[in-house]
Parts: C-alpha cells; sequence; structure tokens
C-alpha cells in the first residue's frame, strides 16, 4: 500500500486506486505551506478521527470539491451535514463497515473530541483499514492504552499509523509500546513538529523504536512510501 504524507496527522493511503485521506489539516499547517495544498489534495474516502481543529480544518472544503464519502463518529457527520456535506457515513466505536474497496474497523481512542464551533463532538476513534491489499491500523490522536492489545484478534496489520509528539497524545516510547500491543513492525510516526508543544527528535525518535525492534517512518511532507 502506498502511503503519503500531507503533514501533522494528515495521510492519504491508496487501496484499490481509491484514496483514502485521514484528518485533513494542511491549510493552517504551517510546515506544509508551499509543499502540499487542500486545494488540490484527492480523496474518495475522508476518515476523521475526532473533532479537533487540527484533524478536521480542511475536511468540508476538500469533501465539497472532491466529493469524497466522510466517514467518522456520529456526532462528527451530524455536524458535517450541517455544514452542508452529504456523502457521509455515520459510525461509532466498537463498529465496522465494508466500502467494498475496504473495511473500516473503529476502535477506541483515549482523547476528547470537540467540535472547532464548539459543538459537542462525540468519542475520538482510532480505525483499523482492512483490504485485499493489506492491512492497517491509525490510532488516531491518543494515550497509550491497553484496548490496543485487542488489535490482532481483528486484523494482522502491514503497518500502523502512531502520534508520537507526546503532551497531547502518545510519546515516541509510548508508540512504540503501542506497536508492541498491536504486533507491527512498521510504524508511521504523526502529530510531531507541527506545534512548539510537539517537537521531537527525530533521530533519537528512530533510534529509539529500533531499539524496540520495530521501524518509525518519518515520512517528509508531500512524501511517499509503499508499506
Ligand atoms: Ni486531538
Ligand atoms: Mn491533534
Amino acid at each position: 500500500m502506498k502511503l503519503s504524507f500531507l503533514g501533522h496527522s494528515c495521510f492519504v493511503v491508496t487501496i484499490n486506486n481509491k484514496k483514502i485521506l485521514f484528518d485533513p489539516f494542511i491549510t493552517y499547517n504551517e510546515l506544509a505551506k508551499g509543499i502540499v495544498s487542500a486545494d488540490t489534495v484527492e480523496a474518495d474516502y475522508i476518515l476523521v478521527s475526532h473533532g479537533h481543529a487540527d484533524h478536521i480544518a480542511d475536511m468540508v472544503a476538500i469533501a465539497q470539491r472532491t466529493g469524497a464519502k466522510v466517514v467518522s463518529n456520529w456526532e462528527i457527520v451530524e455536524w458535517a451535514q450541517k455544514q452542508g456535506l452529504t456523502n457521509v457515513h455515520p459510525m461509532n466505536t466498537g463498529g465496522a463497515w465494508d466500502f467494498g474497496d475496504f473495511k473500516v474497523k473503529c476502535v477506541s481512542a483515549i482523547h476528547s473530541s470537540g467540535l472547532p464551533d464548539g459543538s459537542y463532538g462525540g468519542n475520538p476513534m482510532g480505525f483499523i483499514v482492512t483490504s485485499q491489499e493489506g492491512n492497517f491500523y491509525y490510532s488516531g490522536d491518543t494515550a497509550l492504552t491497553l484496548d490496543m492489545q485487542l488489535v490482532p484478534r481483528w486484523a494482522s496489520l502491514n503497518f500502523a499509523v502512531f502520534p508520537i509528539g507526546d503532551n497531547f497524545t502518545m510519546n515516541v516510547e509510548d508508540a512504540a509500546a503501542a506497536a508492541e500491543f498491536v504486533k507491527v513492525k512498521q510504524v508511521v510516526g504523526v502529530h510531531y513538529d507541527t506545534f512548539g508543544y510537539i517537537k521531537i527528535d527525530a533521530e533519537k525518535a528512530k533510534a529509539d523504536f529500533a531499539a524496540s525492534g520495530a521501524t518509525l517512518h518519518l515520512v517528509p511532507i508531500g512524501g511517499t512510501i509503499e508499506l
């Protein structure tokens, strides 16, 4: 599977020639300026883990331009409909749905989920995506949680995408433990360096991960890797 990193926690995974965009936050990301643009990103599906602005800021504009189907929790989908979006699919923690090209299972995340305008954003979620081409898990913003030990019951993973920036989410050490819990060796790190609170030492992070027996991929913004 191909993964393109668009900065912060925004990335695209291509499965069966369909582009699944996660947590669109591009326009207000200073690090992404001049490299990627919300005006040109392509999407067939937009999966949103929770309601915080740094995960949803470009959702409405990209969904309107591309016609992509927005998949998130009930409250965020209801909010998306109030913004005028019609191609939506509400889910909630514990549930799975077969979208044809791939299947999504929503799993718990330990975080919060208020929407940018103060609306209630439901509970934050992680996603397990399974398909003919392989399986991956995006935890969303979360603490390390024992619930992650359930993930191998549902999918044997090719890779996982974990936040590593600390302060709001797991740090590198916790993400390495999460990799053990979900039994994965290839991890893509997200949610780091964007703001002052979440700056990391990239080389140290990769070395610490390697010591734990897994590989941490820190993909440059605009970069694509095959996993
Ligand atoms: Ni958040
Ligand atoms: Mn966040």
